[in-house]
């Protein structure tokens, strides 16, 4: 034999032997254990905390010179993407997760990205075997029956990252109906021009179509308005999350100087007072009578009438097969391939995390290139309430429902068209360019989330 075909058999060799080592070391959790702690024993090989916590414990090597810029790098960018730490807490307490937190596990196992190949082939035993993925999965799958049943959706799609919107939920029709007055009524604004519905326009998709609503005295807010359908689902209220409930909330915009400007309560309530007709229908719901809270208690109870169920996606996920377009459920297909539904999930499709806008690209530098108008308060997010600077660029995911009537996009509704804001999300929080043939099947999907309200779907007034 020639030396050079020696070498190359002892090579050969050795990579074989490695192979059957790696696969030995690599080991799946043993069936004993119960699902969640199988899982938490694939992460926890997996090494996820090392990259996605605010402080690992990184192995010794971490501070030799090129390991120290290329595991930093990895871990500041790992952090700044996904905090793993929320989720493992859960599945240690018995808790329910996030069901964002289970659909981003669920998809970085099933594609194979993490953890990131030069983390397994230094860690032996860390990455995902096929007998992990499954594992796994079915995990998932046992979380999400257990903690976010769906019982309203067929069988083949009970295990989906989205849900379908209920009918209804729970509230009291009484103070409902008072909450549906002070919703429409001026007088919650200093000068009796501006009501919420002003701003959330429920003809137009709950929003008003602008790219800054305009208050009283035609005075422009900072942010987009988000649509009130729906937002009883959202697990706090705002951009910037500063609202827990819809009625803390709802005191927000009567005292906000460039919205309703009024300069108390109790001037709203000295208003409301004169109204005889209407004092005393209010007290006879709420007997300690008119207060902030009773009246921003009054509207969050209307606003949890605001849900728009049946949508054509909806009747799909119970099981009418032809409710879809061909074309909408192939971009549905897409909207999960393309990681959209890891932070547009469960029934809102959003509200349920803050995430960082531009996770694979600077969105705000390519915002300064068209628009330049550089940043504004309104762009810190969730930083404005924490002033942790991880929080930076943090916004609450918005919901997708009714997406195609709520133009302008973004926090900064920089975006007029659906088309645009699907490819700007793959591009900056994907990292994937999208064709524009995806594109269509996406938009036209994303059409299929309009619902229904009072009985019928809803249609925007501005719509041409
Ligand atoms: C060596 C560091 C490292 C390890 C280990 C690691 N990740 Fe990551 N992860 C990253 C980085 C960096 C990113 C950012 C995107 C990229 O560069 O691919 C990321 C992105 C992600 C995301 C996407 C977040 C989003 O919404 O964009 C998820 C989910 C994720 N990782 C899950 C995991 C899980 C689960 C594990 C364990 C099995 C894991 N990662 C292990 C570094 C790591
Ligand atoms: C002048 C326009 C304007 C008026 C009037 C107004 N809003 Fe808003 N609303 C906005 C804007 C803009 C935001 C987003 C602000 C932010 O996130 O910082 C918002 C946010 C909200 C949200 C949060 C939705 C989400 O997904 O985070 C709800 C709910 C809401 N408004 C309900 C109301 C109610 C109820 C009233 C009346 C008491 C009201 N709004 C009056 C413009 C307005
Ligand atoms: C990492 C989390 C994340 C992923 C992945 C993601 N989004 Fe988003 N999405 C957000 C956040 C956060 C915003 C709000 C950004 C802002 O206002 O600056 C948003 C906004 C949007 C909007 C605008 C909604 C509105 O009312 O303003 C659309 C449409 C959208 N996303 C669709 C998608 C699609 C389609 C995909 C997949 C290609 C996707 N998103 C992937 C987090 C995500």
């Amino acid at each position: 034999m020639k030396k050079s075909s020696k070498i190359l058999l002892a090579l050969v060799g050795l990579v074989v032997v490695l192979a059957i080592v790696y696969r030995a070391v690599n080991t799946a959790p043993s069936a004993d254990l119960a699902s969640s702690e199988q899982l938490l024993e694939i992460v926890d090989d997996g090494g996820c905390v090392l990259c996605h916590s605010a402080n690992p414990d990184l192995p010794f090597y971490a501070n030799w010179p090129v390991a120290k810029s290329l595991i930093g790098q990895h871990v500041k960018d790992g952090y700044a993407s996904w905090d793993i730490m929320p989720f493992i807490e859960a599945l240690n307490a018995g808790e329910a997760p996030n069901e964002v937190d289970l659909a981003k596990v669920e998809r970085s196992l099933a594609d194979g990205s993490m953890p990131l190949a030069q983390f397994y082939l230094v860690h032996w035993g860390s990455s995902i075997t096929g007998a992990k993925e499954e594992i796994a999965m079915a995990a998932v799958k046992d979380l999400r029956a257990k903690y976010y049943p769906s019982p309203l959706a067929a069988p083949e799609f009970a295990n989906e990252p989205v849900r379908p919107l209920p009918d209804s939920i729970a509230y009291d029709v009484r103070k409902a109906a008072l909450g549906k007055v002070l919703y429409n009524d001026t007088r919650l604004s200093a000068d009796g021009t501006v009501s919420c519905a002003t701003c959330h326009n429920l003809d137009m998709g709950g929003v008003d179509n602008k790219r800054y609503s305009e208050g009283i005295g035609g005075q422009l807010g900072g942010v987009n308005a988000p649509t009130v359908y729906n937002a009883c689902f959202n697990f706090v209220q705002f951009w910037d999350g500063r609202a827990a409930t819809l009625a803390e909330q709802a005191g927000g915009p009567p005292l906000n100087p460039v919205e309703m400007g009024c300069s108390s309560f109790d001037e709203i309530v000295a208003r409301l007072s004169d109204d005889k007709a209407f004092a005393k229908d209010f007290t006879a719901v709420y007997p300690e009578g008119l207060s902030q809270a009773t009246i921003t208690d009054a509207i969050a109870e209307y606003e949890k009438t605001l849900v728009t169920p049946n949508s054509a996606f909806d009747r799909y996920l119970k099981g009418e097969k032809d409710a879809m377009t061909a074309e909408q459920v192939e971009g549905y297909a897409l909207f999960k391939e393309y990681n959209c539904a890891t932070c547009h999930a469960g029934v809102n499709m959003g509200g349920l995390t803050y995430e960082l806008m531009g996770q694979r690209d600077n969105y705000f530098e390519d915002r300064e290139l068209t628009l330049k108008s550089g940043l504004t308060d309104g762009d810190n997010g969730r930083w404005a309430q924490t002033k942790v600077e991880r929080d930076r660029y943090r916004f609450k995911t918005p919901t997708l429902r009714n997406v195609a009537l709520t133009w302008p996009y973004y926090h900064d509704g920089s975006v007029n068209t659906l088309d645009e804001a699907v490819k700007k999300m793959a591009k900056f929080q994907v990292g994937r360019e999208m064709s524009d043939d995806e594109c269509g099947k996406v938009v036209s999907y994303l059409g299929a989330l309009t619902g229904q309200f009072d009985g019928k779907t809803l249609t925007n007034v501005n719509d041409k």
